[in-house]
């Protein structure tokens, strides 16, 4: 959340999902980091996969992917310091070239990064000449420098259906393109690559989940197999799923998602009862407050992007914030 300016004020937001001992435990951190950001002309903006103690105690800017680049833009500091993974700090760094980007751990990837290079999609172009090719945020600075336009997945359908074509190609994750395809009469090709976090969940699980909790309403992320997301009352980016939650305040909720998403919602909406069966994400969880502090004291991690390829992935982006 914003600034938060002392740690027992912080600790009154986070005690519905840490003992104050484990808060405690991070406080000469949290403290250090603090100070950094002042002394440094920093910021901090976090995904809303990272854990508490980041999300709740240090991060100025907190969102899902759309909003932490929209976001980005307006970013009044010398250094922005992105908790997420690598295709998000090389967004930033995207939107923000004259600026200090650096991110805590250069190893927190990304599946759907991975799954694609920019010659797949070269390849792609060549199979369907003509086609437009919208690329997942989830990706390499240089596969949107090889795309037109980005979209994530709080944008996908309204981005497919701007193009005004019949089809068009959308990489690289396969459940999100067959779930934008249920709600749209625009036809898409689409890549195989997957998140390895949501990938996980089954309709079983959902069913399991309604038999063992009557009542539950069931939130699903758009990355999640359409068989789940079928078999789901509810379905949108992070973002979108906190605000259901904060808007309907279900009883009982559950979060087909990343595990530190229902701590952090659950800290703004004390009444609902939130069932946990969750997955973690590796890649986002290679981010802590000891690598943020040492980031910022160290200028550690700088991110930056080949300028030849920088140009053309920037107008991928700006074209999808445009819409
Ligand atoms: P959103 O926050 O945009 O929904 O993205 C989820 C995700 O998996 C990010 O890596
Ligand atoms: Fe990538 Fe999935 Fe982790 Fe998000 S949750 S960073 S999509 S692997």
């Amino acid at each position: 959340m914003t600034s938060p300016t002392s740690i027992s004020s912080s600790y009154d937001r986070l005690r519905h999902v840490m003992p104050k001992a484990e808060w405690l435990s991070h406080a000469a951190d949290v403290q250090a980091i603090l100070e950094l950001k002042r002394r440094r002309n920093a910021v901090i903006l976090a995904h809303n996969y990272q854990a508490p103690e980041i999300f709740h105690g240090v991060a100025d800017i907190v969102g899902d992917s759309l909003a932490l680049a929209r976001r980005a833009i307006e970013v009044d500091a010398e250094v922005i310091v992105l908790a997420g993974v690598h295709f998000m700090a090389e967004t930033v760094k995207l939107l923000n070239p004259e600026k200090t980007v650096l991110i805590p751990n250069m190893d927190a990837g990304c599946s759907l990064a991975e799954s694609i290079t920019p010659a797949d999609v070269a390849l792609l172009r060549q199979a369907h000449p003509g086609m437009p090719v919208i690329t997942y945020v989830n990706t390499s600075a240089a596969v949107k420098a090889a795309s037109d336009i980005c979209c994530t997945s709080g944008n996908a359908k309204k981005i497919v259906e701007s193009l005004g074509v019949p089809k068009v190609l959308m990489v690289p994750d396969e459940y999100l393109a067959q779930n934008v395809a249920r709600e749209t009469h625009v036809e898409i090709i689409a890549w195989h690559g997957h998140c390895e976090v949501h990938e996980l969940f089954s309709a079983k699980d959902v069913r399991d989940l309604r038999e063992a909790h009557p009542g539950v309403t069931v939130l699903a992320h758009p990355e999640c197999p359409p068989d789940v997301v079928a078999e789901a009352d509810f379905v949108g980016s992070t973002a979108v799923m906190s605000d259901y939650v904060g808007n309907n305040k279900p009883a009982r909720v559950v979060l087909l998602t990343e595990c530190s998403m229902s701590d952090n919602i659950a800290i703004e909406n004390p009444d609902v009862e939130f069932i946990r069966p969750c997955n973690l994400c590796p890649h986002m969880k290679q981010i802590t407050l000891k690598n943020i502090r040492a980031a910022l004291e160290e200028n550690r991690n700088e991110v930056t992007v080949d300028p030849a390829i920088a140009q053309r992935a920037r107008t991928a982006v700006e074209r999808m914030l445009a819409i």
